[in-house]
């Protein structure tokens, strides 16, 4: 007997092509295998019937018939069982009472739409192009350079309280501040001496904060931060005052939104200023969103102080004087609760749909 022979059965009992049929059928109707193990087991390189053409003399002789009637019958038997097993996948295809249907219609269900945070970014970006500003990219894993040391920030320093955060290493964090761009762009930028072009550059990036949650702040949020620089001395307050005021306006739609401003530390801004919109949930009356100061704090600006010019390029030691340059840098969640009456930041990251916000932008 060929030594490939797998299914271990006794030849002997093996009297007429009946038989042969049998052990096929046996295993055919067995209710412990499924299709597919049926058709392995049967049909397979393996299978029965291949075993069968390899003992093709053996079996012959114990039928005692001929070679060719050996050869018609097990090719019948091949072809009705691959017939057979065929049929049987067809069949569950096909089976009309199957209640799945895939081309049943989908009424009446939500479907998903773009966070709306995502269309939010969207509008802010179009503001800030239109103003003439242009998009940078940058990443959320930042060095202790970017987000720190390069805008005035040094190691130890106590301002870094401010901006607590989560550390992968000793040298790497998740940026707590978009702020962090601007060593890359100046350095980039500054670098080209004579050939310079005035800055007028922005990022709305995520930025994250080991922070305790509350209204008004996230562990995760947007921020916009642009950055504005001259090869001159032009810059000035009145600039970024009327930048931000017209930031405001396009954005919440308002010309006649009230902004209020006030000196502030920022280490990379000299002066700074805190920026404020009026608490549109009370009018400026004073509320829980605004911790009843009539108004919501946005974030902050100023003029790039001299210390991140020259941490840019040292070559500017003595002519970091010959630039000028502002910054801003807003919490752009906020932004958009106070634009559309939510009272509490959470919800832009929880699951909640039923706000309007989420309704808004859900078809
Ligand atoms: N990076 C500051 C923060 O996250 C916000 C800020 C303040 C950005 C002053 C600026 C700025 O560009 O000039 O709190």
């Amino acid at each position: 007997m060929n030594s490939k022979n797998k299914n271990i059965f006794d030849y002997s009992k093996i009297k007429s092509a009946k038989d042969l049929e049998e052990i096929v059928s046996s295993i055919f109707c067995s209710e412990d295998l499924d299709k597919e193990q049926k058709k392995y087991k049967i049909l397979g390189r393996n299978g029965l019937i291949q075993e069968f053409f390899d003992n093709f003399s053996y079996i012959q002789n114990i039928l005692n018939i001929e070679r060719s009637d050996l050869g018609i019958i097990l090719n019948r038997i091949k072809s009705e069982y691959t017939e057979k097993l065929k049929d049987e996948i067809q069949d569950t295809r096909n089976n009309t009472n199957n209640t799945f249907d895939p081309t049943l219609e989908y009424k009446n269900q939500l479907i998903g739409g773009k966070h709306p945070l995502s269309v939010e970014v969207s509008k802010i970006n179009e503001i800030m192009i239109s103003l003439g500003f242009s998009e940078e990219e940058y990443p959320t894993l930042v060095t202790d350079f970017e987000n720190f040391e390069s805008i005035n920030i040094p190691k130890e320093h106590p301002a870094r309280d401010m901006w607590d955060t989560f550390w992968i290493d000793e040298k790497h964090l998740l940026k707590t501040q978009t702020t962090a761009f601007q060593n890359s762009i100046l350095s980039r930028e500054l670098k080209k001496g004579n050939d310079f072009k005035p800055i007028r550059a922005f990022t709305t990036d995520v930025c994250l904060r080991n922070e305790a949650t509350d209204t008004r702040h996230e562990i995760c949020f947007y921020q916009t931060e642009a950055l504005y620089v001259e090869h001159n001395n032009s810059v000035n307050m009145v600039i970024l005052l009327n930048l931000i005021r017209s930031v405001f306006s396009l954005y919440f739609d308002n010309s006649n939104i009230k902004v209020k401003t006030r000196p502030a530390f920022f280490p990379f801004v000299e002066p700074g200023i805190e920026v404020a919109c009026e608490c549109i949930f009370c009018g400026g009356k004073g509320c829980n969103t605004c911790s009843q100061s009539g108004w919501i704090e946005m974030g902050g600006a100023g003029l790039v102080h001299r210390n991140v010019f020259m941490n840019a390029d040292e070559s500017l030691k003595d002519k970091y004087s010959e630039y000028s340059g502002l910054a801003f840098g807003f919490g752009f969640d906020r932004m958009v609760l106070l634009k559309n009456k939510i009272n509490d930041i959470r919800y832009f990251r929880n699951k909640d749909i039923n706000i309007d916000l989420f309704k808004n932008t859900v078809k």
